[in-house]
């Protein structure tokens, strides 16, 4: 596996991931009753697992020191983004009657109010990443009847053809692949970005013992990141794919869904393909 020689360090991007994230203090409205049932399930299942498994006092304790060490590397939005997003996002769609366009996990590298971008753009990259293959992407965003959407907001953001995000690694200009696409009067968009490669999350730090020691592997297939959205309509958070990608049928962050598979033609030099997004009402 090779990881090139100035790959972001899991202290660096586990770093920054922390950092934007303790910018924003969050809370929820849960009841004292409810935070005390989801406490004693909580506690009861991992004395479950520990009774179950006849977890030793020597595993315990690394454990102990596998928790201290990811606070330390600043590791807890890679961990819980790889390993329990996806259930959280299932449980809360799953909520609703949504039939509108499925949504996938966040992931710890989202930034808000990206730069506005027109509906046929190119997104900001460097020399460097005009040399990876271009990818032309478009469609429309519509209501779930196929109305479209004037100048609803895609907000794109992926990694570069390396596997790095702007703003979580070293020596990338600060919206270099990230951009808030402005879709026209009849809600279509066409832009042009690259074929993004396949990422390995941070493996040099507790997130990549942890899975070492389960004998696990570090990929995700490559992705677009998306959040579309439109006042009055449900916002879609999502991730798109690549058909026959690798890592498709083994993700480590388990956020692959068959409807978010992209299956883009070669036209000349480009890869092309459309996708385009149906919101649902807000409930
Ligand atoms: C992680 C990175 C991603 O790009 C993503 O989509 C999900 C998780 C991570 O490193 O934790
Ligand atoms: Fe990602």
């Amino acid at each position: 596996m090779t990881t090139g020689t100035d790959n972001p360090t899991a202290h660096g991007s586990g770093n920054a991931a922390t950092d934007k994230f303790k910018k924003n203090r969050v809370s929820a409205d849960t009841s004292r009753e409810r935070a005390n049932a989801i406490y004693k399930d909580l506690l009861g299942a991992i004395g479950d697992v520990a009774r179950k498994h006849e977890v030793t006092y020597d595993e315990y304790r690394v454990v102990k020191q596998w928790m201290i060490d990811v606070g330390e590397y600043g590791e807890w939005p890679l961990w819980l983004d790889v390993f329990l997003e996806h259930d959280i996002e299932e449980i809360n769609y799953n909520r609703h009657a949504y039939t509108g366009t499925k949504g996938s996990i966040e992931g710890p590298y989202y930034v808000p109010d990206a730069p506005e971008l027109p509906s046929h753009c190119e997104m900001p990259m460097r020399d460097k990443d005009k040399a990876a293959t271009p990818l032309i992407f478009r469609g429309q965003v519509t209501d779930i009847d196929g109305n479209g959407l004037a100048g609803a907001h895609l907000e794109l953001w992926h990694a570069d053809e390396d596997g790095y995000y702007s703003q979580f690694a070293p020596d990338i200009p600060e919206w270099n692949l990230r951009g808030t696409i402005v879709a026209d009067e009849e809600g279509r968009y066409e832009i042009k970005t690259l074929q993004p490669a396949p990422y390995m999350i941070p493996h040099d730090g507790p997130t990549g013992w942890f899975v070492e020691s389960y004998g696990g592997h570090p990929w995700r297939p490559a992705h677009l990141h998306l959040r579309v959205t439109h006042p009055g309509y449900r916002e879609i958070t999502t991730q798109l794919y690549f058909k026959g990608g690798k890592w498709i049928e083994n993700d480590v962050a388990t956020a692959v869904k068959p409807e978010l598979l992209l299956d883009p033609k070669t036209e000349g030099d480009n890869n092309v393909v459309d996708y385009s997004f149906a919101l649902d009402k807000e409930d």
